[in-house]
């Protein structure tokens, strides 16, 4: 955390300084009036046209060649335009904004906005990654970096954290979540948003985050991309909307709908959540945009006839920009003459807008910010990064092959040891291959070149062709070890890149079943956008360390990990299943009235020929991979053991506004210096609704030297027991309660509690 706190050591001076000059700031908050009367002026200066222009958010590709169109910079000048997004140059966003402050009629400056998803030149571990850290700070110092780039270079606004539940691995986006748990997610949202935004909006090095997709896009039939969900309310407030309720609470800038249907409606012109919910239950007074044309595409979802008619439902609903398509920008005039949308709809969408401008402080400071020295990329903002990757990487298995002594040649093979820009991972726009460092490079740094004997045997991650095998092999028989180093490329998951089949892609489990052959060890580095299933291999390999697209320092941390300078801390933050057809899986699903067990259950082969209809265990499982995932959330090894011993409950009953503190000890019982992620669980026995089997309440990363013990406390509240029940009230019930103290989600100490009325 070293580097965090000088980051955060920075803005402490910078509160400093703010404070000496404070007699002038304080005179200047006397004459400046607040921001609802500032928004209030402007908005009663402004033409309906002005009006308009303030809700487009015009889009130019992400790959957008040539100058500035003459008639782009007219629509500015003539104020019909609100914010923009992949401007890609700097000084074409400070010409843009020059034009708006200066030559538009209200001057009222413009947002440019970005998907600045995991890093903008530096670039950190996938959300999922992240997350797979457990330490929510660690997210909030990379999206500090990330805001500290992204605005030396203009970008004022950012389209992250992603927020959506995932629990299907086949979805492809399930890459830029935080995965599967509304309490970890509402964790990172949280922590990326104030990394993001600062305390303070108004701060030059704040970049106003967006919650998003709102709401439910997780949910996508099938793990396919854009599909429909379908979720009951009382799980659509319990899970999903719960991270955008913290973020709400923590003050996010802006949301994003979702391209889905949510229960029928399209997340963009859905009414009850972007007003009822939103503006009403939870009095958020930031700006909502739509996503990509999601607008528009609510006609062919079959909720509106024409643009005319998708304007009109997305204003209506309470949306206030609309992000490429241009509906509000054609019909919005003519629906308030006709009276389909009011002015005072208009007024409300637009005071969401020019209130997110004045909270950034646009108006007084337009322009970016001016830098002596840049600190793109500098060594500080590569340690976080690097950092970041050490404790995002997950040890899945190790027959003792991990740590690697230093002795002897390593044979570094597969697809992602030397590939730069696949180490990024998804959602990259303003990251650079010539900035990262490999496997390649780090090993070949800490080892000598001599040691480190490298052929891909597989270009990139789908090769199918088994050319370079030969060249693969021939390296690894002049090696002690081979470290082969796979997964999927970067443009296999993100936006519309769901897989099926989500094992390792092209011939990696082929050439992987070349190597084992060998009879060396063999250890498995895994880049990869979402969980993948290993099954084919597993037995084929002593060591198993996963990575979710690690970013620009890649190289370094994995080798760090791999020669044991320190030891894997990584959690799964999603269930790995068996195969993908198990899917969706999720640790906190509800028992049903036959739960899967052991005793009952009869594997495929051993069933008897022609038995009869009823001999088997009449269980929720599957007969040919029983109900187990491979390996459950909350799952990760280390290079040293840890032993759960003594939990203890400060009380077994509580009242209904009560606490309990609930503590075990944790032994380090291995030889090495080692963390753990000690997780605390609950069930709620007995609901007005049925409740999960398990739900996280908290969790505690802690590092033991060897012989150790920590005794870890936990103190819970009756609050966060409380779910919505039957009649969407948000209670906590009496009755009993499980509690786990556990290393993840299917195993750990049990007790029991009650809460009493
Ligand atoms: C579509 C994606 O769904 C969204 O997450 C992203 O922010 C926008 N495009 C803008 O690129």
């Amino acid at each position: 955390m070293e580097l965090g706190f000088t980051i955060m050591r920075r803005y402490l001076f910078a509160a400093i300084v703010i404070c000496v000059c404070c007699p002038l700031v304080q005179a200047h908050a006397e004459t400046e009036p607040p921001i609802e009367q500032k928004v209030e002026q402007l908005l009663n200066k402004m033409s309906l046209a002005e009006k308009i222009g303030q809700t487009n958010l015009r889009g130019r590709s992400s790959r957008a060649k040539g100058p500035l169109p003459d008639s782009l910079k007219a629509t500015v000048r003539a104020g019909n335009v609100g914010a923009f997004l992949n401007v890609m140059k700097p000084d074409e966003r400070d010409e843009l904004q020059r034009i708006a402050v200066e030559e538009s009629r209200l001057g009222i400056p413009l947002l440019f906005g970005r998907d600045v998803i995991h890093g903008f030149k530096t670039i950190f571990p996938i959300p999922l990654g992240l997350a797979a850290s457990w330490q929510p700070e660690l997210a909030e110092s990379g999206a500090r970096v990330s805001a500290i780039e992204a605005t030396e270079l203009g970008v004022n606004w950012t389209f992250a954290p992603m927020m959506d539940i995932a629990r299907d691995p086949r979805w492809g986006r399930i890459a830029e979540s935080f995965g599967e748990d509304p309490v970890l997610t509402s964790a990172f949202s949280v922590a990326m948003v104030k990394g993001f935004q600062t305390d303070d909006l108004s701060n030059p090095t704040a970049m106003a985050a967006t919650a998003k997709h709102l709401v439910g896009y997780g949910a996508a039939e099938g793990g396919r991309d854009y599909n429909t969900a379908m979720i009951p309310e009382g799980e659509l407030r319990d899970v999903y909307l719960k991270p955008f309720k913290a973020a709400a609470d923590a003050g996010v800038a802006s949301m994003m709908t979702s391209f889905n249907e949510l229960n029928g409606v399209p997340a963009t012109g859905n009414k009850f959540v972007l007003t009822d919910i939103l503006r009403g239950e939870w009095q958020y007074d930031g700006m909502v945009v739509s996503d990509w044309d999601s607008v528009i595409e609510m006609i062919a979802h079959g909720y509106a006839a024409d643009k005319k008619q998708a304007a009109e439902r997305a204003a209506n609903a309470g949306l206030d920009m609309e992000m490429t398509s241009d509906t509000y920008e054609l019909y919005l005039a003519e629906l308030i003459k006709q009276g389909k949308v009011n002015d005072a709809q208009l007024d409300n969408l637009v005071r969401n807008i020019l209130r997110m401008k004045f909270r950034l402080n646009l108006f007084d400071h337009p322009q970016r910010r001016k830098v002596e020295k840049s600190t793109i990329l500098s060594a500080e903002h590569r340690q976080l990064a690097q950092q970041a990757a050490v404790q995002s990487a997950i040890l899945l298995k190790n027959d003792g092959a991990l740590p690697l002594t230093s002795q002897g040649k390593i044979a570094l093979i597969g697809p992602l040891a030397n590939a730069a820009h696949e180490q990024m991972g998804t959602w990259v726009f303003d990251g650079r291959a010539e900035n990262n460092i490999t496997m390649l490079d780090a090993m070949q740094q800490q080892l000598g070149k001599q040691n480190v004997l490298f052929a891909d045997g597989l270009a990139y991650s789908r090769v199918k062709v088994q050319d370079g095998f030969a060249a693969a092999i021939e390296a690894a028989k002049r090696a002690d070890r081979i470290v082969f180093v796979g997964g999927e490329e970067s443009i296999l998951s993100g936006e519309a890149h769901s897989r099926a089949d989500i094992s390792l892609p092209g011939a990696q489990e082929a050439l992987i079943k070349e190597l084992a052959k060998l009879n060396k060890p063999l250890i498995l580095v895994v880049m990869a956008g979402r969980p993948i299933t290993l099954g084919n291999i597993i037995n084929d390999v002593d060591a198993v360390l996963f990575n979710f697209h690690p970013g620009t320092m890649a190289g370094p941390a994995i080798s760090d990990l791999l020669l044991g300078k320190v030891s894997p801390s990584g959690r799964l933050p999603v269930t790995f299943p068996i195969t993908a057809a198990q899917a969706p899986i999720y640790y906190n699903h509800k028992n049903t009235g036959r739960p899967a067990n052991d005793k009952d259950y009869v594997p495929i082969d051993d069933i008897p020929v022609q038995a009869w209809q009823s001999s088997l265990g009449n269980d929720s499982h599957y007969l040919d991979i029983g109900f187990r995932p491979a390996y459950p959330f909350g799952y990760g090894l280390t290079y040293s053991t840890f032993d759960y011993s003594n939990l203890k409950l400060d009380k077994t009953s509580l009242n209904m506004d009560g606490k309990l503190h609930a503590s075990a000890t944790i032994t380090n019982t291995g030889k090495r210096e080692a963390s753990e992620v000690v997780q605390l669980y609950i069930q709620d026995v007995v609901g007005d609704v049925t409740r999960p089997v398990r739900e996280l309440k908290d969790w505690q990363k802690i590092t033991l030297q060897p012989g150790q013990s920590q005794t870890v406390t936990f103190t819970l509240g009756t609050d966060q027991l409380a779910f919505h029940n039957i009649s969407m009230q948000n209670v906590t019930e009496p009755g009993d309660f499980n509690l786990w103290i556990a290393p993840n989600a299917a195993s750990g100490l049990q007790t029991s509690f009650k809460v009493i009325e």
